[in-house]
């Protein structure tokens, strides 16, 4: 993560926003209180937010408008890996170093923790203090981090990887489901930062979205490959998890190597997508490279 440009800047950044969003709750039950920072604030790379904060500063948006939207899609994120852990999903022990939240707490605690985190993330978008240009765009934000969370996103693709476990499906459909349940949310977090931009062409926001969707989708490739590869103590989760329950990946299809082409192939693409913008694209091509080579 290091050499990316930034990040610790923008990590530090989203984690004392989001530090500050659980401090103003009233407390009223303690354990639901900490599951929730149990789950939101401990690691994490905090990769969506970093999308927002890169695709937004490439477009001159101010760093305290993104902070609502780089804040409500890092809380749809950790929701989703509480329920993802769960043992009617995934059933793991171990998320970014640590026992899963329903480990460390219990089951009802951890999905109630999932369920105040998915509406906080809401609740930030329509409180967030956004300037007055970018205030008319409140409703449109909400509606796009709704789309990208729900049904036709994430929520949908994870239901796809639940009915894939243990069957073969072909190529296409494995795409699908990558698409939705990771590539979703981290298209929202380049799309809902352009949305903000006052001055951006039609063409300029269908090219990001190119971006955004081979970038999601090569980051659930190396997901499953880097489960594979990778260490316990590198990746923080269980390695080989995937395997051990018949999951539908790209190097279960493909072959590990052929996983690796994918990827890289679909770094190309979205290194040429960006090619074409007038912006400073610099960091999202950076990011772009980051995440086919990362380990963890
Ligand atoms: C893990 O997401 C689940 C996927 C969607 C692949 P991240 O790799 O972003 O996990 P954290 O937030 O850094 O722990
Ligand atoms: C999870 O995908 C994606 C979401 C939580 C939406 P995985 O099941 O592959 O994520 P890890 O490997 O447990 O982090
Ligand atoms: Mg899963
Ligand atoms: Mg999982
Ligand atoms: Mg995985």
């Amino acid at each position: 993560m290091s050499n990316l440009v930034n990040h610790d800047v923008f990590q530090q950044r989203i984690n004392q926003f989001l530090q500050r969003q659980l401090a103003q709750l009233t407390v009223n039950d303690k354990k639901l209180h900490q599951a929730m920072s149990y789950g939101l604030l401990i690691g994490g790379k905090r990769i969506r937010p970093y999308l927002v904060y890169i695709t937004g500063d490439a477009l001159g948006i101010s760093l305290e408008d993104l902070d609502g939207i780089a804040g409500a899609l890092e809380c749809i994120h950790a929701y989703s890996l509480l329920h993802d852990d769960l043992p009617a999903m995934d059933d793991d022990d171990l998320r970014r170093g640590k026992p899963t939240c329903h480990k460390a707490f219990d089951e009802a605690t951890a999905i109630l923790a999932s369920d105040a985190l998915q509406t906080l993330a809401f609740n930030i978008l329509a409180h967030h203090d956004f300037s007055d240009a970018i205030k008319s765009k409140q409703i449109k934000l909400i509606q796009q981090l709704s789309t990208a969370a729900g049904y036709q996103g994430m929520c949908g693709g994870q239901a796809l990887d639940l009915a894939a476990t243990d069957k073969a499906i072909n190529l296409t459909q494995l795409e699908t489901l990558h698409s939705l349940k990771t590539g979703a949310l981290l298209e929202a977090s380049v799309l809902m930062a352009a949305q903000c931009a006052l001055h951006i062409t039609k063409q300029e926001q269908q090219t990001l979205k190119k971006y955004a969707q081979l970038v999601g989708l090569a980051y659930q490739v190396q997901d499953d490959i880097i489960d594979i590869t990778s260490t316990q103590e590198q990746l923080g989760k269980p390695k080989g998890s995937d395997l051990a329950a018949n999951k539908s990946t790209y190097p279960a299809l493909l072959g590990l190597q052929g996983a690796q082409e994918k990827a890289e192939n679909l770094l190309q693409q979205a290194l040429q997508a960006l090619a074409s913008l007038p912006y400073n694209t610099q960091s999202l091509a950076e990011f772009a490279t980051f995440i086919v080579k990362r380990s963890h």
